[in-house]
């Protein structure tokens, strides 16, 4: 079985490039010439030494001795929140920054659901000194405000979508309107192993330096490249593409993906794509996502930002399709204690969103002998408002 996507852009029946005409030209640019230009060695160069020098690569991988103890495994925490601005999205946007200057674009635009992704390209449009708009749900820039105030610092415009739940699916909506509106000039940096085919690749490829590191880490703490089992939370799915990405094909590697079940798998606010999801098209892929018996998009749910989507990258859809990864579903309510814990146990605030891969722990039980890798996607401080509400700190 073939994890990976074949040359049609598929990931079993999933994936594709299912765009309006008006986009035909910027895809098939991008799709003809993403693997050329990332083999090109002035552009590994500059991609390797930006992630080491800029970025602080490689993020350590920390065993995490407290947490090992209470829940009687080996755990290790692949630290993406090390990061400069904190989270796993800043490999991709260092990535597609340069994607975009060898194809002469000269604007940039993005949607962001937590704001990671919006700061990420923010940033690194000051780097390139390039323009740059983002798009966030109105929802989503009330709940992570110190996120949009680091975008507008970085010199973006944040622009608020404002239709269906204004979170991120409302978001990528514009940015793809935007992208129509502006064909020639324009880089769509999309945040997520979602999108037309090439962007799920591409962005999984830019972001498996996570799994890349994680086995010569492992190797050097345990004698051995493969854990037992990685586990990731999903939201579009590119933190997760990134760590499981060099264990796809090692079948002695679990994959367990856990995704975000709101109030409730069945509690109709929900993100759990998993269990809910159906065969359908949405931002430009084949994939599963929630909706109604007529295929209208449901409106997701999460307690995090970057969870609140209604469906998952195709990549995803396969290895959910297939069997090869388990999806767990945690609640709201099971990820924030899971979060909490790990301030108490280990002194780390994580971001919400991996607090849900952490809440796991609670799901499955790991034997003892087991080494377990959990990617922390991202560092806590966006999310403080909502631990202080939640909490009542
Ligand atoms: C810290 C963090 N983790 C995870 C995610 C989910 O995105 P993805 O599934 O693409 O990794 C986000 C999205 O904003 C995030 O900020």
């Amino acid at each position: 079985m073939l994890y990976n996507v074949d040359e049609k852009g598929y990931y079993g029946q999933f994936g594709g490039a299912y765009i309006p005409e008006m986009l035909y030209p910027n895809v098939e640019e991008l799709r003809q010439q993403y693997l050329k230009i990332m083999a090109e060695p002035d552009f590994k160069a500059e991609f390797d030494q930006l992630l080491k020098d800029y970025v602080g690569r490689p993020s350590p991988l920390y065993f995490a001795k407290r947490l090992s103890e209470k829940y009687n495994t080996k755990i290790y925490l692949k630290r993406e929140d090390l990061n400069h601005t904190g989270a796993h999205k800043i490999n991709n946007t260092i990535g597609q920054i340069l994607v975009a200057k060898k194809l002469g674009k000269k604007r940039i635009i993005a949607e962001t659901g937590a704001g990671q992704h919006g700061v990420a390209t923010a940033t690194v449009c000051a780097l390139m000194g390039l323009e740059c708009i983002v798009y966030m749900g109105e929802i989503d820039i009330a709940r992570q405000a110190p996120n949009v105030a680091r975008m507008k610092m970085l010199g973006a415009t944040v622009r608020p979508a404002l239709s269906g739940s204004r979170t991120l699916k409302d978001a990528t909506n514009e940015a793809i309107r935007d992208w129509i509106n502006n064909p020639v000039d324009t880089h769509y940096i999309i945040g997520s192993a979602i999108g037309p085919h090439p962007y799920p690749d591409m962005v999984t490829r830019f972001q498996s330096v996570i799994s890349e590191e994680i086995k010569w880490q492992l190797k050097e703490k345990e004698g051995r490249e493969n854990p037992d089992y990685v586990v990731a939370c999903i939201g579009g799915g590119s933190n997760a593409a990134g760590t499981f990405y060099h264990f796809l094909h090692e079948p002695e590697v679990g994959i367990i993906a856990v995704e975000a079940a709101g109030k409730g798998i069945h509690s109709g606010h929900s993100a759990a794509t998993s269990k809910l999801g159906k065969v359908g098209i949405i931002h430009g892929c084949k994939t599963l996502l929630m909706q109604t018996p007529d295929g209208q998009i449901t409106e997701p749910y999460s307690i995090s930002a970057g969870l609140d989507y209604p469906g998952v990258g195709p990549m995803h859809a396969h290895l959910a399709e297939t069997g090869r990864a388990e999806f767990f579903s945690v609640t709201d309510d099971d990820a924030m204690q899971a979060g909490l814990e790990l301030c108490k146990l280990e002194g780390i605030i994580p971001a919400i969103e991996s607090s849900h891969a952490l809440a796991v722990l609670n799901d499955k039980k790991f034997k003892p002998e087991d080494v377990v890798v959990i990617c922390l996607s991202g560092r806590g401080d966006k999310d403080l408002n909502n631990y202080i509400e939640y909490f009542k700190i």
